[in-house]
């Protein structure tokens, strides 16, 4: 338990802490929810996709109130204060696809400084530019990062569980394919993703956004038994999927837990053994029938052997990366080259889970950090490599997730851990599974290749 949580729970608590300078965690609004209050759409210049896209999300946008000298009101001591919204903006979306110029970055200015302190609570700024690659001169490309320097500073100013984020639009990405990354954003599926940027592209194969996008399709998840992967598990299976859960076999008894509660099937293998895919699919077509196809797989099952680097022995560095990274390009290997009963969707999605420690570093993790690094060039990989085929392949980032794993750290560097991020707290392993599965929603094909940090924004490698 969250001791600030804890601690705030009572009034007593609630004294002790507020006189100790902690300030209160906000409680993060998660789950497929909208913001209560208005979706505001700012246009800077060139724009139409985004509001094609809110059009296709079935939300009617307001119009922005700018921060320009005309607009400005003064408080009692005389002091000129930005132009406040009748009723506090649930989210603020600017589409900048069209800025090409520094001047322009202006406008984000104006549309950003009234609700910097006028956002509700879990209220969001979503920004969607052009990616660089899709621009023409360095003024333009320069700009284009600019905006993720906007992003990231005002993830790191907003209050209150707000976040900001970033996504770029790739050539030729219409609104069909912007429609699920926007309503993630929307959503309190995204409550611990801030500060971040990825893009999208053209989808191979277009899906409408849909309550239940896996409404009779089958996903594997590894390392189901506890912790991140249950909450994966129920995430799926809340969403509609078939959840085929796996684990090792001393962990069975928690594994048939997850897998009976969810209405899944729990299959005991160790992802190290050298006929892992194997017998994945044949798991598949046996329990689940002939034909069936795997839709998602999600390599979630990972381990730590932490040591100094001073003191790692190759026992301890050849399991981390064996788990960690050797057995799923393994599975991904005999998945993506055989067509058999209960084997990969021609279609299909790909995800696996690196971390802070991979994009960082991090001391006793150089086993660790090198094996969900290699996930993260991983994932950059495949996209080329599986370039022509509807297969997507994506990451999350976890950074600091409330479970047994980083319940075994020690408590003070555990505090430190939960307070150094944009939103005050830890995250919790259902926002990693909230992501999860908004990569391998079937409306998610024109995002592949990206990492995403659910970290709350961290500051480590922030
Ligand atoms: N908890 C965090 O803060 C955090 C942060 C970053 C990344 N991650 C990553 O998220 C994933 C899940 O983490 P968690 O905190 O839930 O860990 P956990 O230890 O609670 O759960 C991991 C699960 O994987 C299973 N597993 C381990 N080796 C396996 C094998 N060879 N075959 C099949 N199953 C195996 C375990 O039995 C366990 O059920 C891991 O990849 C981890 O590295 C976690």
């Amino acid at each position: 338990m969250d001791l600030l949580e804890t601690l705030y729970s009572t009034p007593a608590g609630k004294a002790i802490a507020r006189k100790a300078g902690l300030s209160d965690p906000p409680v993060l609004r998660r789950g497929r929810v909208m913001p209560a209050g208005p979706v505001v759409l700012a246009e800077l210049g060139r724009a139409g996709v985004v509001r094609e896209t809110l059009g296709l999300l079935g939300v009617e946008p307001a119009e922005p109130l700018l921060d320009v000298p005309d607009a400005r009101t003064k408080d009692e001591k005389g002091r000129e204060q930005p132009p406040r919204y009748p009723e506090k903006p649930g989210a603020v979306i600017i589409d900048a696809t069209g800025a090409r110029r520094i001047t322009e970055l202006e406008g984000l200015r104006q549309v950003l400084r009234p609700i910097m302190r006028g956002l509700e609570s879990s209220g969001r700024v979503i920004i969607v530019a052009t990616d660089a690659s899709a621009v023409d001169g360095l003024e333009a490309k320069a700009v284009a990062q600019g905006i993720d320097g906007i992003n990231r500073t005002v993830g790191k100013e907003l209050r209150g569980g707000a976040t900001s984020n970033l996504v770029y639009l790739r050539d030729a990405a219409a609104a069909a394919d912007l429609a699920s990354t926007m309503s993630f954003l929307l959503e309190g599926r995204s409550a611990y993703v801030s500060g971040q940027a990825w893009r999208v592209g053209p989808a191979e194969r277009a899906h409408d956004v849909l309550a239940n996008p896996f409404e009779g399709r089958i996903v594997v998840v590894t390392g189901a038994a506890r912790g991140i992967g249950a909450a994966i598990a129920r995430t799926f299976a809340r969403d509609g999927a078939t959840v085929v859960a796996v684990d090792i076999p001393p962990a069975g008894d928690a594994l048939a837990g997850v897998a009976n509660e969810i209405a899944g099937s729990a299959l005991q293998l160790d992802i190290t053994s050298a006929d892992a895919g194997e017998r994945l699919v044949q798991h598949v077509a046996r329990v689940h029938g002939l034909d069936a196809r795997i839709w998602a797989v999600v390599h979630n099952a990972g381990i730590t052997r932490d040591k100094m680097l001073a003191n790692l022995d190759e026992k301890r560095w050849a399991s981390v990366l064996d788990v960690n990274l050797a057995a799923e390009m393994r599975i991904n290997d005999f998945l993506l080259s055989s067509d058999v009963p209960g084997g990969l969707a021609e279609e299909a999605r790909i995800v696996g889970i690196a971390s802070t420690s991979g994009v960082a570093g991090n001391k006793g993790q150089t086993n660790y950090a090198a094996s969900k690094a290699g996930i993260m060039g991983l994932v950059w990989a495949m996209r080329d490599e599986l370039a022509g085929r509807p297969i997507t392949t994506n990451a999350v980032a976890p950074g600091f997730i409330e479970t047994e794993m980083t319940a075994a750290i020690p408590f003070v560097q555990r505090e430190i851990f939960r307070r150094t991020n944009s939103l005050g707290q830890g995250g919790k392993p259902t926002d990693v599974a909230e992501t999860l599965a908004f990569l391998c929603d079937p409306a998610s094909g024109g995002v592949d290749g990206q990492v995403i940090r659910v970290c709350g924004q961290n500051l480590v490698g922030a």
